[in-house]
């Protein structure tokens, strides 16, 4: 699905957003506190838009994703040349344990067949002490504008993503994703369950995205 809509992924990004995600991307940098000369992992990178931004603080950032057609449409954009792309599976990561500083993933959990098991394997490259950024997509906390975003979703969205997106089906996916996906509290849950510590978010757009960040234990 993600090789079919890679060539025109970040546009449809930013118009289904309202450009909204440029911002999301740039508090998940801030959340990661990132020091020059860190390592930092970003699953489920997808074109490297999200790795692209993390590269601004200086850190070391390797952009990995298992579409092949979303690391190579990546890949092609000049400015995003110099970043690390892996190929991988964020089930089965192809680095060694405790090494990165830190991992994080944006708008790739709610993709992934097994999510605690995702969370598990995140822990193990990120050293000790390290932490993980998880930036979704979540529950509108305000119960009026959360019905608004849900008739925006379910209605608006799969008519704006025929006019821009290469495969609009995808994007009904994406609502239906977004709409069956836990609230902030239970993927909260989730990420202690999967052995991190120190667990909290914040809400971005309203609750629209949720920044979850956690430690792993010393
Ligand atoms: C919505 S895109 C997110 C891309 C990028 N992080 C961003 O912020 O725009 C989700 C990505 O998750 C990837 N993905 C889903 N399951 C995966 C898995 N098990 N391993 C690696 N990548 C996966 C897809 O290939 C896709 O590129």
């Amino acid at each position: 699905m993600f090789d079919g809509v890679a060539k025109r992924y970040d546009l449809t990004n930013t118009v289904l957003s309202f450009a909204q995600d440029r911002r999301w991307r740039r508090r998940t940098r801030d959340a990661l506190a990132l020091k020059a000369g860190q390592r930092v992992l970003d699953v489920a990178a997808g074109t490297g838009v999200s790795t692209a931004e993390l590269a601004k603080s200086g850190a070391r950032a390797v952009a990995s994703d298992f579409s092949l057609g979303m690391l190579r449409a990546g890949a092609r954009r000049g400015y995003r040349r110099h970043l690390p792309f892996v190929a991988a599976d964020a089930l089965h990561l192809p680095f060694a344990d405790a090494c990165f500083d830190a991992v994080t993933i944006s708008f790739g959990l709610r993709n992934i067949v097994d999510v605690p098991a995702a969370l598990v394997e995140f822990r193990r490259v990120t050293k000790p002490g390290g932490r993980l950024v998880i930036c979704e997509f979540s529950t509108p906390v305000i119960p009026g504008f959360r019905q608004l975003y849900l008739n925006y979703l379910m209605r608006l969205l799969p008519v704006l993503a025929r006019r821009v997106s290469s495969n609009p089906a995808a994007y009904v996916y994406l609502a239906e994703s977004i709409r069956s996906w836990p609230d902030q509290q239970e993927l909260a849950r989730t990420v202690v369950a999967a052995g991190w510590t120190d667990v909290h978010w914040r809400n971005l757009s309203g609750g629209i995205v949720a920044l979850h960040r956690a430690d792993r234990p010393v």
